[in-house]
C-alpha cells in the first residue's frame, strides 16, 4: 500500500509573504508526501534542510514560515532547529567544519584536533573567520568513533583520522576549492 496521501497545498503563508521560493516549496511537498497527511510535522527536518540550503541559514522568519506550512507551533520548529547541530541559525562561513568532541573521540585526540583548528583558524566554536571562509562548530557523535579525530565539512563530507597534517591539508584543499570557484560566499 502506498504511503502517499493527498497534500494540502493551501497551507502556510500567502505567496507574497513567503521567503522561500516555489522550488523550495515543491521540495518540501516531496518531503510531505513521505508521511500521512495528518503528520505534516514529520517533514520538519527535511523542510529545515531545504530552507537552509536555499537561504544559507535558518532565520526565525524561516522557522515561522515552515511552522505555518506544516501546521506546527513556531517554537516546535525552533526546538528541532536548535537540537540538531547541522542547522545554522546564523550565517555561516563558506565551509562549516564540525568537530566531534564527544567522549569516545575526546579520548582519541578529538579535543586536541579541535584546539588545533581553533589555533589555525583564529576562531572559537560557533565563530567564523574574518574572511568568511570557515565556521567552526562542535559536534555530537557522528557514528565513526573509531576514526577519531573526525569532522564534517558542510554537514556532508566526513573526514577521518584528522591529524594536524591532515587538518592542514584539508584547509588548504578548501581554500584552493574556494579560489577555483571564485564565489566567496556560495557553499560548496
Ligand atoms: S564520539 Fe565522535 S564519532 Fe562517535
Amino acid at each position: 500500500m502506498s504511503l502517499q496521501m493527498p497534500i494540502d497545498l493551501a497551507g502556510g503563508l500567502q505567496p507574497a509573504q513567503r521567503q522561500l521560493s516555489e522550488s523550495a516549496y515543491r521540495q518540501i511537498d516531496k518531503e510531505l508526501a513521505k508521511y500521512p497527511a495528518d503528520q505534516k510535522q514529520s517533514a520538519v527536518m527535511g523542510a529545515l534542510r531545504i530552507a537552509q540550503t536555499e537561504k544559507g541559514y535558518v532565520s526565525p522568519a524561516l522557522e515561522a514560515e515552515i511552522a505555518a506550512y506544516l501546521d506546527m507551533a513556531p517554537m516546535a520548529v525552533h526546538e528541532v532547529a536548535t537540537f540538531y547541530n547541522m542547522y545554522d541559525l546564523a550565517p555561516a562561513g563558506r565551509y562549516k567544519i564540525t568537530v566531534c568532541t564527544n567522549l569516545p573521540c575526546a579520548l582519541r585526540s578529538g579535543g586536541q584536533a579541535a584546539e588545533y583548528l581553533k589555533a589555525k583558524l583564529g576562531v572559537g566554536f560557533n565563530q567564523t573567520t574574518d574572511d568568511g571562509m570557515f565556521t567552526l562548530k562542535e559536534g555530537e557523535c557522528m557514528g565513526a568513533c573509531g576514526d577519531s579525530p573526525v569532522m564534517l565539512v558542510n554537514n556532508h563530507r566526513m573526514c577521518s583520522f584528522m591529524s594536524n597534517d591532515r587538518i592542514d591539508a584539508l584547509l588548504e584543499e578548501l581554500r584552493v576549492d574556494a579560489a577555483s570557484k571564485g564565489d566567496a560566499h556560495g557553499r560548496a
